[in-house]
C-alpha cells in the first residue's frame, strides 16, 4: 500500500480494534471507521477527481484498506464472542456431584402382594392358572353348580344383576363349570383368582366387592386327604411352619362333603385370644369333594372321577397377614395406608 492517507487509517483502524475489549466499542469502531461517514468513505469519493493513471491503483489499495479493516473486526468479534460464551458456560457449571431429588415410588396395594404370593405357592405345587369373567350368567353362577333357582343358598348370595339371567359373579366358582367344559372330561388342576361380588352393606369385615381364589382338581381317585394336603402346605408356606389347619363340617351345594377351613390364630398360636374370639383358630376358607351332580352336569362321570375344590378369600389372607383391621383399606387409596407397605432395598 502506498497511500499514506490509507495506511494511516488502517494503522489506526487495527490498533483500535486490538485495544477494544467490548461488543459495543467494536460496534462503535466499525461505524467510525466502516460507516458511511468515515473518512475512508470520504476518500472514496475523491476518485473521480484523481487522474486516470491513477485511478485504479487507488481503487485496488481503497479495496485492500477496507478488507483488512474487516477481517481484523470480524477476527476480534468472533475472539470476543467465543470469550463470552467461555464465561457463561463458567459460571453455570452444573454441579453433578449434588443429590437430586428424591422421586418418590409408589408402593403395590397388599391385596396384590398377597395375590401374587398365593398364587406363586400353587403354581409350585403344579397348578395352572385359569381365568373367567366377571359379568356371568345365571347358568354358571348358579346351576352348573348345583344351585337351581329355587335353593335357599342363593339368599346368601345376593348380587348385582344386569338383567334376569346376567350379574356379577358372586364367587369365583364359575370357573369350576367353565373349566369344566373346556377340559371336555380330561383331569383338571387349576386356581382361578378374581373379583367377586356381592349385595352386602359395606363394613370393616363386609365389602361388596372381594376377591377369591378358587381351586379345582379332578383326577381318577382323588380324595379328601389330597385337599387336607394341599391346604396344609398352602397354610404353612403363607403363615409360616408352625400353622395347623382344622377342617370343619359344612355345607355348600357344589361339594359333598364340603368343609370349612381354619388355621391357628397367630396371634396366640392356638390358646384362644379376641382375635380368634376365644377359639384358638381363624377360618380362612370353604372347600370339599367336588358333588356328583356338579360332575355330571359337567360331563364328567362320577364313577370314574372324583375332584375337590376350594375358595379362599384373598382380602382375608392378606388381613390376617398383615393385621389389617378394616377391609375397606384395600379399596380406598389413602397413600398413608398404602405406603406402609413399599418395598425396601
Ligand atoms: N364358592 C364358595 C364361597 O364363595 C367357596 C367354595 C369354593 C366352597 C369351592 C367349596 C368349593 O363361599
Amino acid at each position: 500500500m502506498k497511500n499514506e492517507k490509507l495506511k494511516s487509517i488502517v494503522s489506526e483502524a487495527l490498533e483500535g480494534i486490538k485495544k477494544a475489549l467490548k461488543l459495543d466499542e467494536i460496534n462503535e469502531l466499525r461505524n467510525r471507521f466502516l460507516g458511511k461517514k468515515s473518512e475512508l468513505s470520504s476518500l472514496g469519493g475523491l476518485i473521480a477527481t484523481l487522474p486516470v493513471e491513477e485511478k485504479k491503483t487507488f481503487g485496488i489499495e481503497m479495496n485492500e484498506a477496507k478488507q483488512l479493516i474487516s477481517q481484523a473486526f470480524e477476527e476480534k468479534l468472533n475472539a470476543l464472542k467465543q470469550k463470552a460464551l467461555e464465561e457463561k458456560l463458567k459460571k453455570e457449571t452444573i454441579d453433578i456431584s449434588l443429590p437430586s431429588r428424591e422421586v418418590s415410588l409408589g408402593a403395590r396395594n397388599p391385596f396384590y402382594i398377597v395375590q401374587d404370593e398365593m398364587k406363586e405357592i400353587f403354581i409350585g405345587m403344579g397348578f395352572d392358572v385359569a381365568d373367567g369373567p366377571e359379568i356371568e350368567t345365571d347358568l354358571y353362577n348358579f346351576e352348573l353348580l348345583n344351585i337351581p333357582k329355587d335353593h335357599p343358598a342363593r339368599d346368601m348370595q345376593d348380587t348385582f344383576y344386569i338383567d334376569e339371567n346376567t350379574l356379577l359373579r358372586t364367587h369365583t366358582s364359575p370357573v369350576q363349570a367353565r373349566t369344566m367344559e373346556k377340559m371336555n372330561g380330561k383331569p383338571i388342576r387349576i386356581i382361578c383368582p378374581g373379583k367377586t361380588y356381592r349385595r352386602d352393606d359395606d363394613d370393616a369385615t363386609h365389602s361388596h366387592q372381594f376377591a377369591q381364589i378358587e381351586g379345582l382338581v379332578i383326577d381318577k381317585d382323588i380324595n379328601i386327604g389330597h385337599l387336607k394336603a394341599t391346604l396344609e402346605l398352602f397354610a404353612k408356606k403363607m403363615f409360616g411352619e408352625k400353622r395347623e389347619i382344622r377342617l370343619r363340617s359344612s355345607y355348600f351345594p357344589f361339594t359333598e362333603p364340603s368343609v370349612e377351613v381354619d388355621i391357628t390364630c397367630a396371634n396366640c398360636g392356638g390358646k384362644g385370644c379376641n382375635m380368634c374370639k376365644g377359639t384358638g383358630y381363624i377360618e380362612i376358607l370353604g372347600g370339599g369333594m367336588v358333588h356328583p351332580n356338579v360332575l355330571k352336569m359337567n360331563g364328567y362321570d362320577p364313577e370314574v372321577y372324583s375332584g375337590f375344590a376350594f375358595g379362599i378369600g384373598i382380602e382375608r389372607v392378606a388381613i390376617l397377614r398383615y393385621g389389617i383391621d378394616d377391609i375397606r383399606k384395600f379399596y380406598n387409596n389413602d397413600v398413608r395406608f398404602l405406603h406402609q407397605f413399599k418395598k425396601k432395598d
